[in-house]
């Protein structure tokens, strides 16, 4: 078993909300080296290879470039998104809840980086005790000293709002957020701009996942090395893993970056509910190909997990075994796709309501040979013609489950008995 090396959680849940416990415990010793060495931040969080955690697994620095190069003067956004709606993720609820004062102090550190002055903690409003938690944090570093010295740095005042979002899936996607801080509804925007251009109010934003801000405070105090070093093989730094599904120990694990599946699910997860073989694993939120047994070994790295045609995403397995039937668990993925796609492009709408007709119909066994032809139809025509990534998504689903999983359809087909009979008398 890889040694378990947490950096965002263990200790620092025992620390909690407050901020001078936080503080005892070596909380702001990388807000103390950024302010000594405001001009190699960004570089730090290069060499450590820091990955955007809330799905995509881009490089933090390449954002963060970009929001440095616009004026110092000139207004500036971070939006730290803890939306967090997607089914099997719930990390961002425990660093908000949990730790609120290494993800507020990621972020200042994050602003000094890329000059800006407006953050805002948007966050799931049904995370009712982490918006608490955060507020409360907020309020505790609006009162202490550090805060004047950071607005010197900064040459100006640093607003910090927590915010919650309006509670749509689709409200995470970095534009439908930037939509939504303005009071929108959030309605995504079709890229170019991108949001380091044209943000909030049309001044450059900087949209992170709260893990990914998360991270950064523990780079500045020990360093881009030491982050590099705690990852598998090339893999850099921690990521906290959400396992649920049909294990013995569902949970949140912060595990070496990179540590392996079958590690995840057979230690960590404490393995299949008694009785149970795995089956399959959806990984990253429901939205990404899907792992099977054979890719027990594979290390979770963006990598690693990308190499098998599939994505590391939020990190979240969702793990299934025989018996349960793969038809019925993605037409429930598609359903909330489809429940969640928010009409501005006809193509995601309609597309994911027939995809989640078609799964349904063949589900029940009502399903027809022209209806799986439909299907695999769809599944080539829609991927791209969304302004955002939920259609691919559900696609994807459905498509991996096709490959993986194409003889549950066929069984599927024409399950119906079709015995009807309009004579009364038999
Ligand atoms: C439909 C949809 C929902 C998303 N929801 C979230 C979310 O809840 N939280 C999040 O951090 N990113 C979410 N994302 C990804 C964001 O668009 C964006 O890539 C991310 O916030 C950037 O942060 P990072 O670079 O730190 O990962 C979502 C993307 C899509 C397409």
């Amino acid at each position: 078993m890889t040694q378990v090396n947490q950096i965002l959680l263990a200790e620092r849940i025992q620390i909690g909300a407050d901020l001078d416990a936080w503080m005892m415990e070596g909380g702001t010793r990388g807000l103390k080296a950024a302010l000594a060495k405001p001009e190699q931040i960004i570089a730090a969080i290069r060499d450590a290879d820091l990955r955007g955690l809330g799905g995509s697994g881009f490089p933090t620095w390449k954002k963060w470039k970009l929001l440095a190069a616009h004026p110092k003067d000139k207004r500036k956004y971070l939006i730290v998104n803890g939306n967090e709606d997607e089914p099997g993720t719930f990390k961002d609820e425990i660093l908000l809840e949990k730790t609120p004062h290494q993800v507020i102090e990621g972020s200042i550190i994050t602003a000094l980086a890329c000059n800006i002055d407006h953050i805002v903690f948007y966050i799931n409003p049904e995370l009712e005790e982490a918006i608490y938690a955060m507020n409360r944090a907020v309020e505790q570093w609006r009162n202490v000293v550090w805060i004047e010295e950071i607005e010197k740095a900064l040459e100006r005042k640093l607003s910090l709002q927590v915010m919650p979002s309006s509670g749509h899936y689709i409200g995470g996607e970095e534009t439908a957020a930037i939509e939504s801080v303005e009071g929108n509804f959030p309605f995504p925007r079709g890229k170019p701009p991108f949001p380091s251009e044209h943000g909030v109010y049309g001044y450059p934003t900087l949209v992170n996942n709260v893990e990914t801000i998360a991270h950064v405070c523990h780079i500045l105090a020990n360093g881009a090395e030491w982050y590099r070093n705690i990852g598998v093989d090339q893999a850099s730094g921690t990521k906290i893993y959400c396992v649920s599904g049909d294990v013995l120990k569902p949970g949140a694990y912060e595990l070496p970056m990179g540590t392996s599946l079958r590690e995840l699910i057979f230690d960590h997860g404490g393995g299949m509910l008694r009785g149970k073989e795995i089956k399959a694993v959806f990984t990253g939120g429901p939205s990404n190909t899907i792992l099977t047994p054979r890719d027990l070994d594979v290390h979770l790295d963006f990598e690693s997990v990308k190499a098998r045609n599939s994505a590391l995403g939020t990190g979240a397995m969702i793990v299934v075994s025989k018996g349960t039937g793969i038809v019925k668990r993605v037409t429930e993925y598609v359903n909330f796709f489809a429940a969640s796609s928010c009409g501005q492009c006809p193509p995601c709408k309609t597309g994911t309501f027939y995809i989640s007709q078609l799964l349904g119909r063949i589900d029940t066994g009502c399903g027809t040979r022209s209806d799986l032809e439909s299907l695999i139809n769809l599944c080539k025509i829609l991927p791209g013609t969304g302004k955002c990534a939920l259609l691919n998504g559900a696609v994807t689903v459905v498509r991996s489950s096709l490959d993986h999983f194409m003889e549950e359809y066929e069984n599927s087909l024409n399950r119906t008995p079709l015995h009807i009979s309009l004579d009364n008398n038999g």
